[in-house]
């Protein structure tokens, strides 16, 4: 059976599935229930020290003070979640940490969110001293009550390096930065020396419109998880970073539903991969049958650990460079050629080329080769496949006997 073992920095997993900080794991109630399911590790629910606790969300959103707790309406296969701050701030979480942490089988790792340079220090301290196994720091929440603040959820690169820094060297326990997808801030997280950095779609993308209705299919595009958005929008923010993914653990999260999300996410270049709205929906045997799937495909691909999987995707993908230099060498060279058997004559591949070089002739299309630019199009629209791209100095030669 493939070993699922990972690593967040130093912080052995035993497996690669991780319960990411939100409402999934904020309460003791819930990350109990967690824990029985064998998770890699769990996130604790973000919050910040009593102090700061208030300040954020009193002024902005006076009406979610002081029970800034979620309520969720059901969106297609997500959530749309209001207010959804912990109920309870850092103090109390150390309290309770400090009493309970010995009775997990999966690591315990804190989540701080701050907004100060001391708010994420002596929260990540606090954290530590009662027994996390690593500190997450909070540096992408979409809710308008942290922007305010320059030490917070802002998108600067520099106060996010700032940050790091300074918890890094205030604690021992392995850091990891949860960050906004941007392969900049994913930089200064870096430079700042965290062990890992958690990245990808989060909760924010844009409804798809219901053409019918002329009506967003949702009514916002905040707060929206658990879509198909914010994995497409992950594997975007990991190819992003794939050249330092080589010595740097990154952690993926956004759209993570089962087995197979999180093998794409590893094929990606992700060491681990954090869900939440899955268990949300669906409860948290998810995570048996994500770790059951994973080790299955693992197996049946020949991938015999985690790190021989992480980013074999990558070198799959041709970049934007590989298709420029690439054009050139096709131009003229290789042309389109029409099976005629095949052929229904829709005139469909007529009607889309550019350079006037296929024709139907007597309901049979026919391609002209000197005109042709091998732009492949025809071929990709023709919808009986009658078309096939031929290279012109394979077919001189065939045809001159060499
Ligand atoms: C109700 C709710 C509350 C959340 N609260 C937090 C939080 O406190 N801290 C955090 O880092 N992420 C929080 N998240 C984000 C999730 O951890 C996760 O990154 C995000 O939902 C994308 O992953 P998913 O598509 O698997 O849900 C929250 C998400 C939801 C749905
Ligand atoms: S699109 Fe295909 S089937 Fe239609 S005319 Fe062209 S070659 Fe024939
Ligand atoms: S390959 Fe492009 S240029 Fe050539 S016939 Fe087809 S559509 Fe026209």
């Amino acid at each position: 059976m493939a070993d699922l073992k990972t690593r967040l920095g130093n912080l052995a997993l035993d497996n690669p599935i991780i319960v990411s900080s939100g409402y999934a794991t904020e309460t003791p109630h819930a990350l109990r229930k967690a824990d029985a399911f064998g998770p890699g590790a769990i996130i604790i629910k973000s919050s910040l020290v009593d102090e700061e606790y208030s300040k954020v969300v009193k002024p902005y959103a006076p009406h979610l003070y002081p029970s800034c707790r979620g309520a969720f309406t059901s969106c297609e296969d997500g959530l749309l979640v209001t207010g959804a701050m912990s109920p309870w701030s850092l103090e109390l979480w150390a309290e309770w940490l400090a009493k309970n942490v010995d009775g997990f089988h999966s690591p315990l790792i804190a989540s701080v969110a701050a907004v100060s340079l001391e708010g994420y220090v002596k929260g990540a301290r606090m954290m530590e001293q009662a027994g996390a196994k690593g500190v997450e720091l909070l540096l992408a929440c979409p809710a308008p009550y942290f922007r305010p603040f320059k030490y917070s959820m802002n998108a600067e690169p520099k106060v996010t390096q700032e940050i790091c820094q300074a918890v890094k060297s205030a604690v021992k326990v392995p850091v990891g930065a949860k960050i906004a997808p941007m392969s900049v801030m994913a930089k200064a997280a870096k430079a700042a020396g965290v062990d890992w950095i958690t990245l990808g779609g989060g909760p924010l993308a844009y409804p798809e419109i219901d053409l019918e209705t002329v009506q967003p299919r949702l009514p916002t595009g905040l707060f929206i998880c658990g879509t198909h958005v914010n994995k497409m929008s992950t594997f975007y923010c990991l190819v992003s970073v794939s050249k330092m993914s080589a010595d740097t653990h990154f952690s993926a999260h956004g759209g993570a539903q089962d087995w197979k999300d999180a093998a794409e996410f590893i094929l990606y270049g992700a060491s681990s991969v954090q869900a939440h709205a899955t268990f949300m929906v669906k409860g948290f045997s998810v995570i048996e049958s994500m770790r059951r799937g994973l080790a299955e495909y693992m197996d049946k691909h020949g991938f015999s650990r985690i790190e021989d999987m992480r980013g074999s995707i990558l070198p799959k993908l041709l970049t934007f460079n590989d298709l420029v230099e690439a054009y050139p060498r096709t131009k003229g060279k290789i042309v389109a050629l029409v099976d005629e058997a095949n052929c229904s004559g829709c005139g469909i591949c007529e009607d889309v080329c550019a350079y006037d070089a296929i024709h139907v002739v007597n309901g049979i299309a026919r391609a002209m080769s000197d005109r042709c630019e091998g732009c492949n199009l025809c071929i990709v629209d023709c919808p009986t496949k009658a078309i096939v791209l031929k290279n012109t100095e394979l077919m001189r030669r065939s045809a001159a006997g060499v």
